[in-house]
């Protein structure tokens, strides 16, 4: 078979749609992601061990998606069925992400046996067999794009049937080694798995990334001739790299400048330094598109996290999973938001937790605000301190400032929700739901035992429980009527003092007027 020439390295032209721009067309891409991964001692499969929020295992299938569209296969085994929905939920939404293949590899008999399952994933279609795959190990999520495009090209530029990606690492030890001919050309001769490797072998320290790009046609014929007879008993597809040489076909390697890139997670500690090195990269990508951190070292932003310019983030700000943050928001220092969309000039003072929640323009939210989930505040609404939300739709401009749990309420718009207000929403069985019109005041300390409707431009007085609706404009009251004593408290005062410094008698001590009085007021 002569040397493939047929990866074409093109770029999709503009009408075909900017989503589909860069893709390379005959490519397709292999992410094994099936292992259990020992050395994590996890209960948790190793390529769903989230970095920067996201699943290991999305890093090598985003970029698989960036470079050759839908031609994506993902071979999964442990725990197949987790890997799959968490790959399914994160990639519906991308361009060809409906149409990611995922092939199962029941028994984890190595990476060489990894990619052969991926094989039926490749054999459909009008179009063809892949002219060259791009193999990706699902532990390795620091590599960037523009390494693999370069790793792309320098294969085509080469010729190359296979071409791998390699590292000069300072400490080698647990990677597969790459051997070259002592020739002046240096070509690379095979990868020596560490557990393998003699002596010698042991001492080179470049390694094999676990990055690779193999011709179509030599691929699955090469996989089916791989031998499992080395320490670990495994069919290993680092051994495709010596059944090329040994063909006389060419195999190049591209050398990553910066190593860091090459970084396989098989441990927690590697685990640990993904994370601080993608935390970087993130922090970075923000600042330079105008967001400020005060603090960039203790700002956590996940992965999929946006943030819009001249948004200030104090100290400890933390902003998880998908949260969508506007422009000229401020988020003082403490707060955690998972999931949330924030709208445009949203200052959230220190101290607050939401998740799943959208907050649209120009509210202000906290200290110490805590909105659990489905929690929608509109336009330049308040939600002040110590106030608890779930389920609950905050009317443009209403405020609620201080102390209050609202559940399963619909607010509407200018209403005043007094300081200890708390929606009854919970039979001990059932939750039900609070209306509240707009231009409702609710007095302080107001419970509405749901379910419940308030009329707008309604008064609530404070202390009121709310048992019945409430019709439009008028006032509810429900609190025991005042009764004052004249003198009472004077009376009190004085029997208390005398009963501390008199001569006590046996019956005032006993039968205290203080103490009679207290209870009578009962
Ligand atoms: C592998 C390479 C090694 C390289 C290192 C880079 C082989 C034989 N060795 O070693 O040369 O230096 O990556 O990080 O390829 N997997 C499966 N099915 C299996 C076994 C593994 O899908 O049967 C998947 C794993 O889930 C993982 C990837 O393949 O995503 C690599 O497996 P891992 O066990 O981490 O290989 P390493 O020992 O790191
Ligand atoms: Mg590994």
């Amino acid at each position: 078979m002569s040397r493939s020439r047929a990866t074409e390295v093109s770029t999709v032209k503009k009408q075909a749609g900017p989503d589909l721009q860069g893709k390379i067309a005959g490519l397709a891409v292999i992410v094994m992601a099936a292992g259990l991964g020992k050395r994590m001692r996890s209960k948790q499969a190793k390529v769903l061990h989230p970095v920067a929020g996201q699943a290991m295992v999305l890093y090598s299938v985003g970029l698989g998606l960036r470079v050759a569209g839908d031609r994506v296969a993902v071979v999964v085994g442990h725990q197949a069925d987790l890997v799959r929905r968490v790959i399914d939920r994160a990639t519906s939404g991308m361009t060809g992400g409906s149409l990611v293949a995922i092939v199962e590899q029941r028994e984890q008999l190595g990476t060489g046996h990894a990619v052969l399952q991926s094989r039926p994933a490749f054999a459909v279609g009008k179009r063809g067999a892949p002219s060259s795959y791009l193999i990706l190990n699902g532990d390795t999520p620091l590599l960037r794009e523009a390494t693999v495009r370069e790793l792309l090209r320098a294969h085509e530029a080469e010729r190359a049937t296979v071409t791998i990606l390699t590292a000069v690492l300072e400490d080698a030890s647990g990677y597969g080694r790459v051997v070259r001919a002592p020739s002046a050309e240096r070509n690379v001769s095979c990868i020596v798995e560490d557990r393998d490797a003699n002596a010698e072998e042991q001492a080179i320290r470049e390694i094999n990334v676990g990055t690779y790009v193999v011709d179509g046609e030599f691929l699955f014929s090469a996989l089916e001739k791989l031998d499992p007879s080395n320490a670990q008993g495994e069919y290993y597809l680092t051994d495709i790299i010596h059944l090329a040489v040994e063909q006389g076909r060419r195999v190049a390697a591209v050398v990553l400048g910066n190593p860091d890139e090459g970084l396989g997670v098989n441990t927690r500690r590697q685990l640990a330094q993904a994370e601080q090195v993608v935390r970087h990269q993130i922090r970075d990508r923000w600042l330079d598109a105008g967001v400020t951190m005060i603090d960039p070292a203790s700002t956590w932003i996940d992965a999929a996290v946006t943030i819009g310019k001249d948004t200030v983030l104090y100290p400890n700000v933390t902003l998880e999973g998908t949260t969508v943050i506007g422009e000229d928001c401020v988020l003082r220092s403490n707060t955690r938001l998972a999931n949330c969309i924030v709208g445009n000039g949203v200052e959230i003072l220190d101290h607050c937790v939401f998740a799943d929640s959208h907050i649209e323009d120009d509210a202000q939210l906290g200290p110490f605000a805590h909105l659990r989930s489905g929690v929608v505040v509109r336009k330049k609404a308040k939600v002040g301190n110590f106030v608890e939300m779930k389920k609950t739709d905050l009317g443009e401009g209403s405020k609620a400032n201080h102390l209050s749990y609202l559940g399963d309420a619909k607010i509407g718009k200018g209403v005043n929700v007094g300081a200890g207000t708390i929606t009854c929403n919970y039979d001990g069985v059932r939750k039900f739901q609070t209306v509240i019109g707009d231009g409702v005041f609710l007095g302080s300390d107001t419970q509405l035992v749901a379910p419940v409707t308030v009329g707008a431009g309604a008064i609530i007085a404070a202390g009121t429980t709310v048992t019945k609706d409430v019709p439009a404009d008028a006032l509810a009251i429900a609190r025991v009527p005042q009764v004052n004593r004249a003198g009472w408290a004077a009376r009190r005062r004085a029997l208390a003092t005398q009963a501390q410094v008199g001569p006590v008698s046996s019956s005032m001590s006993t039968k205290s007027p203080v103490k009679s009085q207290s209870k009578k007021r009962r």
